[in-house]
């Protein structure tokens, strides 16, 4: 495989679908960079699969950084997307910019943060120094407590017009490209349709640019996460359990 980049990436709209998955370890980047994925996101949903935390928002940037790490390590070809964790760039636009030079340090191509006009002033800033953004718009994790759990967004005209207006906010500050997560399909196309930026879809139907999965969901680690948008390409849930029940028969038998 070829090193990926944002300008070919972003070549690709129109033309071919981008493929991303969330990545977190070296073992995992190696795998994804042999199956010639465009792209991995080191998100903060580490939070919630790597440590087990019932949301996103308990994560540190010197988690993402660690992992940012890890994964650049198993992984060069794929463009790298590091996550803007809770807490790392809400307090100014100074505060966003230290984070994100740590992650870009760590090895990640560009990061991602979560929001519309929020967001915006922070989004010029570091595409000026040359930091490229991912914007992320529609059910954002970090907003849990104000949306009371991780529900479809856009579920009003009034919610649909918000999500629209902010993801062409986000674009008109200079993001690179846009996450359009658990929105209704005919909202991402029309999004898809209005922004010069590659839209990347989860739980959004088929009609954005490319398509983003967390990577344990999509190899079915987990037997009880079934949500409606979700396919899984593995059963790893019954795959290593099997593998380690035999495991564990070999060691008991003194095999
Ligand atoms: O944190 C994450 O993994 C994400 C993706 C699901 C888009 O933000």
């Amino acid at each position: 495989m070829m090193k990926v980049t944002l300008p070919k990436l972003k070549s690709k709209k129109g033309t071919e679908k981008i493929s991303m998955v969330t990545c977190y370890d070296a073992s995992f980047a190696r795998l994804v960079e042999k199956a010639g994925i465009d792209s991995m996101l080191v998100g903060d949903s580490l939070g919630m699969v790597i440590k087990g935390d019932e949301n996103t928002l308990n994560v540190s940037i010197e988690e993402v950084a660690h992992h940012v790490r890890a994964a650049r390590k198993g992984a060069q070809d794929p463009f790298l997307i590091a996550d803007m964790p809770f807490g790392s760039y809400q307090s100014s636009v100074e505060q966003g910019i230290e984070s994100a030079v740590k992650l870009i340090k760590a090895g990640a191509e560009a990061v991602k943060v979560e929001g519309g006009s929020e967001v915006c002033p922070l989004i010029s800033k570091l595409v000026s120094f040359g930091i490229p953004v991912v914007a992320h718009v529609g059910l954002t994790p970090q907003y849990v407590h104000e949306f009371g759990g991780f529900a479809k967004r856009g579920k009003s005209e009034k919610e649909c017009k918000f999500i629209l207006d902010s993801a062409l906010t986000v674009e008109k500050a200079g993001a690179d490209m846009i996450v359009l997560e658990g929105i209704p399909e005919t909202l991402a196309a029309d999004i898809t349709g209005k922004v010069k930026i590659p839209t990347i879809g989860i739980g959004a139907g088929n009609d954005t640019d490319g398509q983003v999965l967390v990577i344990y969901d999509l190899l079915g680690m987990n037997a009880d996460f079934n949500p409606s948008f979700l396919k899984k390409y593995l059963d790893l849930d019954s795959l290593v359990t099997n593998a380690l029940k035999e495991y564990k028969k070999d060691v008991v038998d003194g095999k």
